[in-house]
């Protein structure tokens, strides 16, 4: 085929002999076939940085530090300088993620070659020698499913022990390799220790493998591996063979009802002094002559008697009857503040 320009470099240098075909072309990047020192990988071509939001980014950057301070504020301003420096610290940031899970045991392509907007990696292959179909290109069994999640929520927790959150842990980014699941497209691995939003990113990574499993194997819905497994993240008891349940009951400090009944009253109180509609004082003025009127009664003892005995209540059995009812009805209606 045709040498895509982005390629070239690569050739003219040897390191690709040859580009055999494009394999998938994402959001993110333009992913080929290559021959590259005698073997069959792959190249990932990041797409121009102006057809993507950098803001969206900034969430999973969190955390990831720039020494020289010329391009931090280069980069904080948004300059074409600026956009240029964090494309690259974006595609380093995959190639990064990719050596340290490597090296920490997690099942990702192997990085071969970092250079000029593209990365030369292992081809990831399924059952038939071809290039891997995505988890979202298969249809599991349940009992596959409950296989591959488990495999998948292991693989989650070595990153974690690694330090790394995903961040877009979907069935697009998980290839049904021979051996087993291998997760991929890692620019946006968030620090789990240095970026505040992590513990989200990785609830969400590991609720998103629940739900989509959970369509073969329902039973996947109801499982709390993530809130379990940060858990043990943050008390520093985390480790990649740890023993996880996927039950998770937050254990705090037992709820002081008292003090909550405090809280509520005190709310609703100053909820009280807020001013309310002319309508609404109208009603609330009524209802408490109708409680005092009903209270100076109940301290004379008086009975009632039956028709026309006193105004407004209890006028006839009907009549207080309607006016329980609507008495019934304004009453929830009292404590509200607007
Ligand atoms: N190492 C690999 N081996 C085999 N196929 C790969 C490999 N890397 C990527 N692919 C294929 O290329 C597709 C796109 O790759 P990747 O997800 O890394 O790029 P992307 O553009 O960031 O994707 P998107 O934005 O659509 O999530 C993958 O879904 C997969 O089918
Ligand atoms: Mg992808």
């Amino acid at each position: 085929m045709r040498i895509p320009e982005s390629l070239a470099p690569l050739v003219e240098a040897g390191t690709i002999e040859e580009v055999l075909r494009p394999l998938m072309s994402g959001k993110e990047a333009a992913v080929f076939l290559v021959r590259s020192e005698g073997e069959l990988r792959v190249a990932k071509v990041y797409k121009d940085a102006h057809h993507r939001s950098f803001r969206q980014r900034s969430q999973y950057s969190e955390g990831r530090t720039v020494r020289n301070s010329r391009q931090r504020r280069a980069m904080a301003k948004g300059s074409r300088y600026g956009k240029a420096l964090l494309e690259q610290a974006w595609q380093n940031a995959e190639v990064d993620a990719l050596y340290r899970l490597h090296h920490a045991g997690v099942r990702v392509p192997t990085p071969y070659e970092f250079t000029d907007d593209v990365l030369v990696m292992e081809l990831i292959t399924g059952l038939d020698g071809e290039p891997a179909p995505r988890l979202f290109d298969i249809v599991p069994t349940r009992t596959e499913a409950l296989s591959i999640h488990k495999h998948l929520v292991r693989q989650v927790v070595r990153m974690l022990c690694a330090g790394m959150v995903h961040g877009d842990l979907s069935e697009y980014n998980i290839l049904m390799a021979a051996e087993g699941p291998v997760i991929i497209d890692l620019p946006q691995a968030t620090d789990a220790a240095h970026n505040r939003n992590s513990e989200r990113i990785l609830l969400r990574d590991v609720r998103h493998l629940g739900q989509y499993l959970g369509r073969f194997a329902p039973a996947l819905r109801r499982t709390k591996y993530g809130p379990e497994m940060w858990h043990m993240y943050k008390e520093g008891t985390l480790h990649p063979d740890s023993e996880l349940t996927g039950k998770f009951s937050r254990k705090g400090p037992r709820v002081d009802t008292n003090s909550v009944i405090e809280e509520i009253q005190a709310a609703a109180a100053e909820a009280a002094k807020t001013p309310v509609s002319g309508y609404r004082a109208k009603k609330e003025r009524q209802l408490a002559e109708v409680q005092a009127a009903e209270e100076a009664r109940a301290a004379q003892g008086v009975k009632r008697k039956g028709k026309g005995e006193g105004k407004g209540e209890g006028a006839s059995e009907g009549g207080g009857g309607k006016q329980r009812r609507r008495r019934r009805r304004r009453r929830p209606r009292g404590g509200e503040s607007r």
